[in-house]
Order: structure tokens, then sequence, then C-alpha cells
């Protein structure tokens, strides 16, 4: 959740962490702050302050200016209340070390209990701050700041990135993961080490993967991976594929709009390379598997859930597999039954949301294969499953998921059809009028985007409702589900989906006069086509003020209309989705919320 930068060259600490922590601060944005080191043995510079990442900056002066290595941290809460106390980094009781934390030690009570005897006090509520006097205990002994970590992460339970610098070492940082992300990007006579590829891909694309308990050192020229037990180990090289600018906002006043405007470039991404000119579909990373695959289990969180309960429709319609959906966070703490023949899909934009990752362990060690659908290179979802297929959405900054979820539904029909070739559930020409479909999906996109103006100013009318409610059955339900999560996380309002058919068993009371109501409608040829008319009459009849979504195969007799392009009915809630996204932009906008960075939120949910 918190964003964590290490920078260590010849450019000035100062500038690079604060320029790669405007990158991060999506990650968490209730605090902030650095430390910088002097020449040897001269003091920390350390700087932090509650709230945003602006407010640490108008704190710093001009002493900070030449330093040459140092760390940054945004801070998403976890223990203790965001106070500059508890922001971090946490300084050791002599001052000489710093230490900056994403995740929780679980043990912290009784290793404060022990320092606190050791004569060590205690500055803030946080759990860090036992690890930065554990940390200088253990440096005053040996003088090796990685030796001291080493020593530290043996006794630490719980999930952690740290970060750590010592004014003894001034050109050194050192580094250690457990369940919590941690990339290294090597550059030129200058390294990083950051919670996520977007902190440096403006200096380098070169990167490396740390694995599980390992701990590395970096200075300007070298960098030291080990185990906990100081055992050398090599690390994973990989090269970051997204392009820097794609990391900025543009011209836009938001990265969450720049994001859905990307989305006909990012479903392209997707497709590229998934078909071949005699229409097969193309999915490597599922045939390297090499399985035979009698149900499916997707699993994940948030609006990455959704996208799984999208796919869920066109892989049992396509492929005749079993498909079920569940919550990462639920499934991690059952006793499901697996076999060999299920294959477990975990999705997750980050790659590392924790009970996802989790959950991903749990099928893996109840025997199941897993494919991971990850957006993010070098992530511990991507790392630690049996295959990945890569979403491509480029990096996706604003709090709320938009193109990452297009592109999520997008991976999960290639792979439907891809089982439905092998399957031989589909003739070959279903197979190629659907890769006909979903090519045309970017077009399809870019013209709901082009004639977006009169929604806004729609949605704008609605900005003092006090509850929205979406409908929709078959894939319009988690559609309604995603609408609805949506609106919750930028404007703060009630907002629920449901089914349509589940109308009359309980959500018909809410219904009020003007209760705003959106329903996504089927094509017309579509079997619940009529059933979610009736919806619509139901609602009416009751007061509510409905907003439709359908293409132009159904005439409707509403105010409200918004069209989406035809096509295949279950690529349809693709479409739907991207007005349901632009509604709630416009609702945060007109409310006068941070788009952005929604309050309480964030984006990476490395801890349970
Ligand atoms: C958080 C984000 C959501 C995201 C979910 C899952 O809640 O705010 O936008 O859908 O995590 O994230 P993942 O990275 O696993 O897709």
């Amino acid at each position: 959740m918190c964003g964590i930068i290490g920078y260590t060259g010849a450019s000035p600490a100062l500038s690079m962490v604060i320029d790669s922590l405007r990158k991060l601060e999506y990650r968490g944005y209730d605090s902030a702050g650095i430390a910088l080191t002097g020449k040897a043995g001269e003091k920390l510079i350390v700087a932090k302050r509650a709230g945003k990442l602006s407010n640490l900056e108008s704190a710093l002066t001009s002493d900070h200016a030449d330093s040459l290595s140092g760390i940054g941290h945004t801070r998403w809460a976890t223990h203790g209340g965001p106070t500059d106390e508890n922001a971090h980094p946490h300084i050791s009781s002599d001052g000489k070390v710093a230490v900056i934390h994403n995740g929780i030690i679980e043990n912290y009570i009784e290793l404060k209990a022990e320092l606190e005897k050791r004569g060590h006090k205690f500055s803030s509520q946080t759990d860090t701050e036992s690890v930065a006097h554990l940390l200088s205990d253990e440096f005053n002994l040996s003088k090796d700041l990685a030796d001291a970590m080493r020593k530290v992460c043996k006794r630490l339970r719980g999930s952690f990135t740290l970060l750590a610098i010592s004014s003894d070492s001034p050109e050194v940082i050192v580094g250690a993961r457990r369940n919590s992300p941690l990339v290294v990007g090597l550059g030129r006579g200058e390294n990083f080490l950051a919670s996520d590829v977007s902190a440096f891909i403006a200096h380098t694309k070169s990167a490396l993967e740390l694995g599980q308990d390992q701990v590395v050192q970096v200075s300007p020229d070298v960098v030291l991976v080990t185990d906990l037990d100081g055992k050398q180990v090599s690390a994973k090289p990989f090269e970051i594929t997204w392009d820097a600018k794609a990391a900025e906002r543009g011209g836009y006043t938001h990265f969450m709009l720049k994001e859905i405007f990307e989305q006909p470039k990012a479903i392209s991404e997707t497709l590229l390379g998934r078909f071949s000119n005699d229409s097969k579909v193309i999915c490597s990373e599922l045939a390297s598997l090499n399985l035979d695959i009698d149900r499916i289990l997707i699993l994940a969180c948030g609006t990455a859930y959704h996208a799984g309960l999208i796919g869920k429709y066109a892989i049992e319609q396509w492929s005749k597999i079993a498909v079920d959906v569940e919550l990462a966070s639920e499934f991690r703490y059952r006793k499901p039954f697996l076999t060999a023949k299920t294959l477990v899909i975990t999705i997750s934009q980050s790659g590392e949301t924790m009970d996802t990752l989790m959950a991903a362990r749990h099928a893996k060690e109840l025997g199941a294969a897993t494919l991971s659908i990850c957006n993010t290179m070098g992530s511990s979802i991507a790392r630690e499953s049996d295959a990945v297929f890569y979403s491509h959405a480029g990096p996706e900054i604003a709090v709320a998921s938009t193109k990452a979820l297009l592109t999520q539904i997008v991976a999960l029909k290639v792979i439907a059809l891809y089982l439905a070739q092998n399957n031989k559930s589909l003739s070959s020409a279903q197979i190629a009028k659907i890769i006909a479909e979903l090519l045309a999906l970017p077009n399809k996109v870019e013209e709901i985007l082009e004639t977006v103006e009169p929604l806004r100013a729609m949605t704008r009318g609605f900005k003092d409702a006090t509850s929205v409610l979406f409908l929709g059955r078959n894939v319009g339900y988690p559609a309604a589900l995603e609408g609805a999560l949506k609106l919750k996380e930028l404007a703060y309002m009630h907002a629920e989906g449901f089914a349509g058919g589940e109308l009359k068993h309980g959500p018909i009371a809410l219904i009020e006069e003007g209760t705003p109501v959106i329903a996504i409608l089927p094509p017309a040829s579509s079997a619940i086509s009529e059933k979610m008319l009736s919806n619509i009459q139901e609602v009416r009849a009751r007061g509510a003020n409905v907003i439709a979504i359908a293409d132009a195969s159904t005439p409707l007799d509403l105010k409200h209309v918004i069209r989406i392009p035809s096509c295949d009915e279950l690529l349809q809630s693709i479409l739907a989705i991207v007005p349901l996204q632009v509604f709630a932009y416009e609702m945060a906008v007109a409310r006068g919320n941070d788009v952005d960075q929604p309050r309480n939120l964030a984006k990476s949910v490395t801890v349970e």
C-alpha cells in the first residue's frame, strides 16, 4: 500500500526521491517522508509530514539539496494515525539509522517491549519503529547494514518491504522483502530500490525481481542480493516495457480520465499477437501448462473480481468448462476442494494484492495449477504463478481501476476462446466471428468516448443524489456491481448493483421518488431483454429516475438513454462499463472529491 523509493547515485537524491514519490503517491497518501545521508558520519537529514506529498515538499529546505543517497515513503496508515510522528522514515534512538516500511510487523508489540527494556524510547505508534531500533542495535554490533538487516528480518513476523540507510555508510541502501513488493532499478552509476517500477522508469528500464526473504544492498555501482543467511543469490533480471510517458498525466485533468481514454489502445495491446491470420487463438501461457482442465476457479479482489465474474460467462458458454469465481480474501482461509485438473486463474493489476497472492499460494499448495492475469512485470503474483498472461494495459496510476479492468476482461475472453478452440466446443467459423468482434472493440470504445459529453452533463444533474442503484442481468449484472463500486470509491455515495431478477427480493424497497437507477440492457435479441425492460417499468412505477445503457436495437421511451455500439452479447459488458466509469468520474468531480486519490483507499492493497 505504501510507496517506497531508495536512490543512490550521482544526481541529487532529494529531487530524485521526491520525483519518484510523486509517481508512487497513488499507493498511499496520508503522509510522506524522506531521509537523506550526508558525508560519512554526518547526521541524517529527515523530513516528514502528515497529509499529501505537497505538505512534505513545502517543508523541505535547501540544506537537503546536495545529498547523493536517500529513501522516501508515502504512507497508507495501518498502525497509528496519519500524523507527523507516525510518518516514515523512523529513526533509531542514536539517530544513525532510518527505516521505511510497507506491510505489517505482526510481532511488533513483543519486539517493542524488549526494546523498551533495553532503553529505547519510542516516538510513534507504528509497528515500523521497532525495526529501526532493532536494526541500529544490530548495526552497532556488526557495522554492516546488510548483515544487520538479515538478522532483523529473521526476527520479524508478518509482511514487509524495508529500506534502510545509515549515516555511517552514506552511499549504501539496504532493502529486504517478505510478501511485499520490492524491485531494483539498475542505472548507470546509480541504482534504485522501489515498491514498483513506475518509481524509476523515467531513469531506467532495466530491473531485478527480488525473491521472498531476500536482502539487497545497493550503492551507485554495486547491487548485491543475498538470502537471510547471507548466501549470495541471483535475482531475476527483466526489462520494463512500459513507456515512461505513460505514467504522466499528459494534458488530462486527472489520471483516471486519461486512463479511461486510453482504453481503446490498452485493449488493442492486450489483443496484440493473440490471433493468427487463419483465425487461430494463441495463448502460449496456457499451452505451456499442458493441462487437462475440468474446472476453472477465478480468484481476485475489488474490480479485478468483477472481471472474473464477467469472464465466467464466456468461458462456460464457449469452452464448456465449469467456472467458479471467488473473492481471494475468502478463498485463502477456506479448505476448498481442488484437483490437479483445476486451473486457478488469479487476476491482479498490481500483481501485489496480498489476498490474491496468498490465495494463489493456497491454491498451489492444494495441487492446482495457477495462471495469473497481471499488468505489472516483476510483481509477486506474476513471479509466483505457473504462467502469466500479461494484460498490457500500461501503468495505471488512478486508484480506481479502469483500463486494467477492461484489459482483464478481454484477456479472459481470449482464454475462453482458446479453451473453446482446444475443446472444439466452438466451430472455426464461430471462433473467427468472435475474433472479429474482439478486434472491433477498440473502435467501439473509442466511439463511446467520442460522444461522452452529454453523459458528463447529465451526470452532474445527479450530484445531490443520496443513493444510486445499478441493475443488470447476465454479463450486465457484474457490470452493475462494477458501476456501483466505482461510484462508492469515487463519489463516496451509497451505490449498489443488483441482478434484475433479485429486484423483488428486497432492493425494490430502496426505490423512492427520484432514486437514480442505472439499467444495463442487453441487445434486443437477448432472452433477457424483455426481463430487463420489465425491471425498468417496475422501478419507474415506484418513482425511479432511470438511466438506460443500451445499444440501438432496443427502442426506449426514457429521458436518459446512453447508447453504446452493438456487439456480441457476451462482450457487451466491456462497452457498458465505459459510461459507468465516466458517470463515477464526473460525479466525483461534481462533488469536489479527489478523483485520483479517493479518501481512505490505496491502489495496491499489499496488507490484509
Ligand atoms: C484496490 C484498488 C482497486 C483494485 C483492487 C485489486 O482496491 O483500489 O482498483 O481493483 O485493489 O487490485 P489488483 O491490483 O489486485 O487488481
